[in-house]
């Protein structure tokens, strides 16, 4: 982020702080409470928001240098990103083209430039081509079914986007981020290394889930005694496209107003979190990121909750590794439970879904979510 685009912000978030307020929309919202419930609207939701849409899955900096790869799963389809010798994004199914086992876990780099599948040792180039298998002439000459399937790829603002369908169309990855990737430059998420990568299975809609990280109002009540001690929920909110971004900062932050703005930190002195279309998460503070991806389980009741941690500075990996699992323990032990009684509870009563002007972001994603959704 430019220093006038960071001093904006920071004084932004020191003003409402001091003021007691926050950013809010217009007017109050009314939603149904059969939008977390129906069948019908689940399963189009996952098709179209998900199947059928690009899908942020990691971070540039994860696959950065030659010859590195990344095997991720996104809606239980398992993916693989490579980084050839040559330099080259790639992705694909991660599924061999002998009998579809995976060929990498986790990351790495690739010895030699190859991958080799565990099951029958059937070997792969980084860009995805079948390069030996062992009992060669008990099978046909190779043909191109025996290759990876390529899937669209794209690095935006140091995120990595894939398509999750092979005829997905490269545009569409390449278009995904494109309103907010003004905001998103200069944070460097190109340069984030993996911490740590959970997987949550949660029975809530993962609408629900999306929303824990929507807004600051839940702060002082749900989070009393962990988020709150150290973060005013004062907020500031903004809008680019089919994405937003809310912005909270430490306490005391409102004291640097009376300081000269060229003396301000070179970082925003709290959390600023981007929400990308279909709910994703990215979550940074000064010293790490959270990508937070949350998708359809088997119901509408269900789903899971992928949590992937980064960092920047390698001298400080083990200090920031302690400081980001206590960030966890409150979406784990706080904000999830939250959410699995929301469901609960809109199920058991099926009224109207109350949204408050305070909580102008939680109002833009339900509109959101029912504006994209085709018949
Ligand atoms: S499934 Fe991969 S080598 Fe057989
Ligand atoms: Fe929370």
């Amino acid at each position: 982020m430019n220093s006038r685009a960071l001093q904006g912000l920071i004084g932004r978030v020191a003003e409402r702080i001091a003021t007691g307020t926050s950013d809010e929309s217009d007017a109050p919202g009314i939603e149904d409470a059969t939008d977390f419930l129906s069948p019908d609207r689940f399963e189009r939701e996952r098709r179209q928001f998900f199947l059928e849409m690009p899908q942020v899955i990691g971070f540039a900096g994860e696959v950065a240098t030659p010859g590195s790869f990344v095997a991720r799963e996104a809606m239980g389809i398992p993916i693989l990103v490579t980084r050839d010798r040559e330099g080259r994004l790639h992705a694909f199914l991660n599924a061999c083209g002998h009998r579809g086992a995976r060929i990498a876990e986790g990351q790495g780099e690739a010895k030699g430039g190859r991958l080799v599948c565990h099951f029958h040792a059937w070997t792969y180039t980084l860009d995805g081509r079948l390069a030996s298998r062992p009992r060669d002439a008990a099978f046909d000459a190779a043909d191109p079914r025996c290759d990876l399937t390529r899937l669209p790829v794209s690095v935006r603002s140091g995120l990595i986007v894939v398509g999750l369908r092979p005829g997905a169309s490269q545009a569409s990855v390449d278009e995904h981020l494109i309103d907010i990737e003004g905001p998103l430059a200069g944070l460097d998420l190109e340069k984030a290394k993996t911490l740590e990568l959970r997987r949550y299975p949660v029975d809530a809609n993962w609408k629900l889930v999306s929303m824990l990280s929507y807004e600051s109002d839940h702060f002082a009540s749900l989070h009393r005694d962990t988020v709150a001690t150290m973060f005013a929920s004062n907020a500031i909110v903004d809008f680019f496209g089919r994405h937003s971004r809310w912005c909270f900062a430490l306490k005391g932050t409102e004291a640097l107003r009376a300081k000269d703005p060229t003396t301000w930190p070179a970082h925003f002195p709290g959390a600023v979190n981007h929400q990308l279309f279909p709910g994703t998460v990215v979550i940074t503070t000064w010293e790490i990121a959270q990508l937070i991806r949350t998708e359809p389980g088997p119901t509408p009741g269900s789903c899971v909750v992928h949590s992937l941690g980064v960092y920047f500075d390698e001298s400080k990996r083990e200090s920031l590794r302690a400081n980001y699992a206590l960030g966890l323990e409150a979406f784990e032990k706080e904000d999830l439970p939250a959410a699995l009684e929301s469901q609960q509870g809109l199920s058991a009563r099926r009224l109207p879904f109350f949204i408050g002007r305070s909580e102008p972001i939680v109002g833009f994603w339900a509109r959101q979510w029912r504006d994209a959704l085709r018949d």
